[in-house]
């Protein structure tokens, strides 16, 4: 008898699923190679055998900017793969927690985005991210949506990594100051989902990232500083601010995709914590993780 099942296994949160599951819970990870979930048949056959109460879709196709080039890769992981996850679940009474991002807004909105403003993608990924969205919310009541933006971890690529990369490779870098959102650690993240699995009266839409916001340039700046009193990197780069238009890139950003995560906060009783004090957290994590595997 099977809990959860969780697609996506490989991925950051995936990864990061598994290393917060409850110990109560029986869950099976499903990677890409085991299934795909654009795939109705090997869907319908992997959950048939599985049987689980609860599904996890942390699968998706995340190259933004590639997405432009492939709206139908994009399209059959990100729109696809939720539909067949959920039209599966709604059969069996199962509920689906299907994460999503904050790139289904556009940006102009001055505050933080709440779970009920209009989404307006700038680009495929968000369309197709989007599309699923609706998918699972126009099946029967029961389902979430979680959303979330700018996710790191010590696996996989992202922005931490790539800039602990090119700092040490490099003598200055320069980094867009004029989209801000918030980080968030694919560990709490992680965490969040075990939380609304546990939740069940949660449904509907719901956000979360760490808490704060900055720009990708105070980003830079703070894994900087982090990563010099860790170690991690030995010399200081010189990391200078630019405008997005100095930056351009096949996808169009949002300029501003902070999420309000009020909803969230009070249905789990949790504020979260500054995603400053998380970055922190991931970095100590990734510097052991480092030294066990060098030693
Ligand atoms: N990364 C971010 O900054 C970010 C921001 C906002 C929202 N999100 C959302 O957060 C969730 C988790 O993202 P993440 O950062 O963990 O992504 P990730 O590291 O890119 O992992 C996604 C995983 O999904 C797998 N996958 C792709 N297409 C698949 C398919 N058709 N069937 C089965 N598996 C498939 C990928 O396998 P392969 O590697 O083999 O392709 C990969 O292991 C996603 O819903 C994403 O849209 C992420």
């Amino acid at each position: 008898m099977t809990d959860v099942v969780i697609f996506g296994a490989g991925g950051q949160l995936g990864l990061e699923l598994k290393m917060t599951q409850p110990s109560a819970c029986r869950a099976v990870y499903a990677t890409r190679a085991e299934v795909d979930i654009a795939d109705a048949e090997q869907v319908t056959r992997y959950l048939d055998s599985a049987n689980p109460s609860t599904i996890i879709n942390a699968a998706a196709y995340t190259a933004v900017d590639r997405a432009e080039e492939e709206p139908e890769r994009a399209a059959a992981a990100n729109a696809a793969g939720p539909r067949n996850l959920v039209a599966w679940a709604t059969g069996s009474g199962a509920r689906l927690i299907h994460v999503s991002t904050d790139f289904v807004f556009d940006g102009s909105a001055g505050e933080p985005y709440k779970p009920s403003d209009e989404p307006r993608p700038l680009g495929v990924y968000g369309e197709t991210k989007l599309e699923g969205e609706r998918a699972v919310l126009s099946a029967a009541a029961g389902h979430i949506v979680l959303r979330t933006g700018w996710v790191y971890s010590r696996h996989g690529v992202n922005f931490v990594k790539t800039m602990l990369r090119l700092m040490n490779e490099r003598e200055q870098l320069s980094v867009v100051e004029d989209q801000i959102g918030t980080p968030t650690w694919a560990r709490e993240l992680a965490s969040i989902c075990w939380a609304l699995r546990d939740n069940t009266a949660c449904s509907g839409i719901y956000h979360w990232s760490d808490s704060g916001a900055c720009s990708w340039f105070d980003f830079a700046l703070a894994i900087q500083e982090e990563a010099l009193t860790l170690g991690l990197i030995d010399k200081r780069a010189s990391v200078l601010p630019i405008p997005a238009k100095q930056y351009p890139t096949p996808a169009t950003r949002p300029s501003y995709s902070v999420l309000d995560k009020t909803d969230t906060r009070a249905a789990l009783g949790y504020s979260g914590r500054p995603w400053r004090h998380a970055l922190r957290d991931m970095l100590v994590d990734m510097k052991h993780t480092n030294k066990d595997q060098n030693t």
